[in-house]
């Protein structure tokens, strides 16, 4: 979906802020944007207090002028909202605004995403700033999409926040008596007999850190408060929008495994999806494009907008390492293999004051355009121009999918015990990472999301299962499904509450097991087990298990469980069901889902050498294959079918060979398909 049908090219620009800059530099940022291929400015990202000098006053003129130079020179602009920072005079008169840390401490005028969500100031001015803007610039046909704010996230704990919480658990439970047992009050005597008893959780009430609470059904619920909080303030800015300019997608900008905010849920409320991508130099190509799958994947597998990146280096990493020649030519096009139909940095010029004064631009302090940064930007423009429209809204082909759940997430890291070790994102990783290496295509979904046009379906470490999912399991798998799930998986229902009758809960028909207990294991202890003829590490958790159906496919090799069962298949119906009662290393996660994959009959597009990604979108023009070398070398590629080459407009043949060198990429169309 991207920017929508209207749009016909793949946009290329970002964040680009003129009101920095004195005005007789527009021009000259002008004929830059045009010589790199920019045809997209995301403008207004940050201009509340310019904006706004007051409560009735508005004052558009200098982003007229903005918006008027952008239109005469062929700009598509994405039209930012400018709410993520108030005005400190906001702040000085209505401190309701102002957020109270997790501490408590009431925090004064300063940084950005620094609103409550729960203010009423807020709620009033953001949606007011919204509206004034789209009936401004409603004519301007160059608005391609409004971005609301700019990565919405953090959290509030002030006394309205407290307020509104207990009003959010009102509508939930109904009853107090519901919420008492849904938080298990009877624990401790905590039981409710108002609701103006229950406070909000922090550091003052029922936790002793940020990731460690007494009660973990009343922090749940408030992670869902606040992620429901702020996604009001975009729906109240969205409305507004719509009201004016009806046609125009409204989105903002998200962050990818973020964990303070339920984008599963968001993304219902969204147009289309747009994200900000900023790996660590350190990152694998696997845990990019993970990213890159989930957010396509929050809103039904549909194209989404790269709306930032970095031409080169950040300023926030600790240390913040320069993007080598050609790499981030492949991010984008990594990016774009997993979904992605604009590619738009942060930012456009680099700002001389402040905190991203060090920051990465397309137009850098120099000014100049004999860069390396501004040659690369620009060599890419030319190559997103020629490759026009034929990417657009490409669908991935995967027949395998990873389960991702962000009440799962908060539950199992709200949990204490039985480990600190256990880490959801360890556990996505691991099995992502074992399909993406094979490159097999994969999606992520959330657990409302159909199972049916799966073959495999992975839901590691799904701790929390929800009423009603396990159904959703149990038919996949009768059907002929192949569903693999892991350690500590299928204990608690949606409120943190144990299913009782043993572990795992609702899946243990499916797996055909029983889980007895689960041994933690500290730091540098590990078990062992055998797979495929070698032997590896059992490690962070290991569930003590008994058969009840299930066979036995790998047994412990130490201490007082050895010779137990560590890895169990179970057929079910017409399909299979797997348990990994374990964390083990990457070398086992690659054998165990290449025997999985290879019975589920789920195959690469291509087989190539190690190192290099193929990703494969396919759209109405055809069946594109992206192969990207992630590897240290040049590599040489033989082409098993016939191929039209996207960038280079040429044919290749059966048995022809293509050399990628390191960052290389080949972006080819399947000919005869
Ligand atoms: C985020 C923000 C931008 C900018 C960049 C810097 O993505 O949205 O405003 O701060 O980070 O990397
Ligand atoms: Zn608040």
């Amino acid at each position: 979906m991207g920017y929508g049908k209207h749009v016909k090219e793949i946009l290329y620009g970002g964040d680009y802020n003129p009101e920095q800059w004195p005005e007789e530099m527009w021009q000259e940022d002008v004929r830059l944007m045009k010589k790199a291929h920019i045809n997209e400015v995301t403008l207004n990202v940050f201009s509340w207090a310019a904006l706004q000098p007051d409560e009735n006053t508005y004052c558009f003129e200098k982003l007229d002028k903005i918006m008027k130079l952008m239109r005469e020179n062929g700009f598509k602009v994405c039209m930012a909202t400018s709410t993520a920072a108030h005005p400190a005079w906001m702040a000085k008169r209505h401190p309701d605004i102002l957020r109270t840390e997790f501490s408590g401490m009431k925090r004064k005028f300063g940084g950005r995403h620094n609103s409550c969500p729960n203010s009423a100031t807020y709620r009033h001015y953001a949606p007011k700033l919204a509206s004034e803007l789209a009936k401004r610039y409603q004519d301007y046909d160059n608005i391609v999409a409004w971005h609301v704010s700019n990565e919405f996230g953090g959290a509030c704990y002030c006394e309205n926040c407290e307020k509104a919480f207990r009003e959010w658990l009102k509508a939930k439970y109904g009853t107090i008596e519901e919420m008492n047992r849904s938080f298990n009050t009877a624990f401790w005597g905590h039981t409710f007999y108002a609701w103006d008893e229950v406070v909000l959780p922090n550091i003052l009430s029922e936790h002793l850190a940020e990731e460690d609470t007494m009660f973990q059904g009343i922090s749940l619920d408030y992670k869902r408060f606040m992620s429901d909080s702020i996604m009001d303030c975009f729906r109240l800015e969205y409305e507004e929008i719509k009201k004016v300019m009806p046609n125009v997608p409204i989105t903002t900008n998200l962050m990818g495994f973020y964990k303070d905010l339920d984008y599963q849920k968001w993304a219902r409320h969204m147009d289309f999806i747009s994200w900000d991508s900023y790996p660590f130099p350190k990152d694998t190509p696997a845990q990019v494009a993970m990213r890159h799958d989930l957010m396509r994947g929050i809103k039904n597998q549909n194209s989404f907008v790269l709306m930032e990146q970095t031409p080169s280096a950040t300023n926030w990493q600790p240390c913040n390492k320069l993007k080598r020649p050609g790499e981030m030519r492949q991010l984008s096009y990594q990016a774009v293999a997993h979904g992605a139909d604009a590619i738009q940095y942060f930012q456009i010029r680099r700002s001389i004051g402040a905190s991203e004064k060090y920051h990465g631009a397309v137009i850098d302090h120099a000014g100049r355009e004999d860069t390396r940064v501004f040659r690369e930007v620009t060599q890419l423009g030319e190559e997103l121009a020629h490759l026009g429209d034929a990417l657009l809204e490409g669908r991935t082909p995967s027949r395998t999918a990873i389960v991702f759940d962000w009440d799962n997430w908060w539950a199992v890291e709200y949990s204490t015990g039985p480990t600190i070790r256990m880490k959801y994102m360890d556990a996505i990783k691991d099995y992502y990472t074992a399909v993406f290496e094979q490159n097999i295509p994969v999606d992520i979904i959330s657990v409302e999301d159909s199972l049916e046009k799966y073959s495999v379906v992975i839901a590691p470490l799904i701790y929390m299962t929800k009423t009603g999912w396990d159904d959703r399991v149990r038919k996949f798998v009768s059907d002929g499904g192949t569903f693999i799930t892991t350690y500590f998986s299928g204990i608690v229902d949606e409120h943190d509450l144990v299913i009782p009758g043993g572990y795992p809960g609702h899946l243990r028909d499916i797996l055909g097991i029983w889980v007895e207990e689960s041994d933690a294991l500290p730091e540098g202890e590990s078990n062992t087990f055998r797979y495929g003829g070698a032997e590896y590490t059992a490690d962070v958790l290991c569930d003590l298990m008994h058969l009840t159906g299930a066979e036995c496919i790998s047994e412990y090799g130490e201490d007082f469980y050895k010779g137990t069962p560590v890895i169990t298949k179970n057929e079910f119906g017409k399909g299979k069901a797997y348990y990994v009662g374990t964390r083990s290393n990457q070398e086992f996660y690659k054998q165990f889902m290449k025997h999985v994959l290879e019975e589920a009959g789920v195959s690469a597009p291509v087989s190539i050498p190690e190192g290099v990604e193929a990703a494969v979108r396919e759209n109405e023009k055809g069946r594109v294959l992206f192969l990207l070398n992630h590897r240290k070398d040049a590599v040489d590629i033989a082409l098993s079918e016939e191929y039209g080459d996207l960038l280079k407009d040429m044919n290749y043949h059966v048995g022809d060979v293509i050399t990628l060198e390191k960052y290389g990429v080949a972006i080819l169309r399947e000919i005869n398909q």
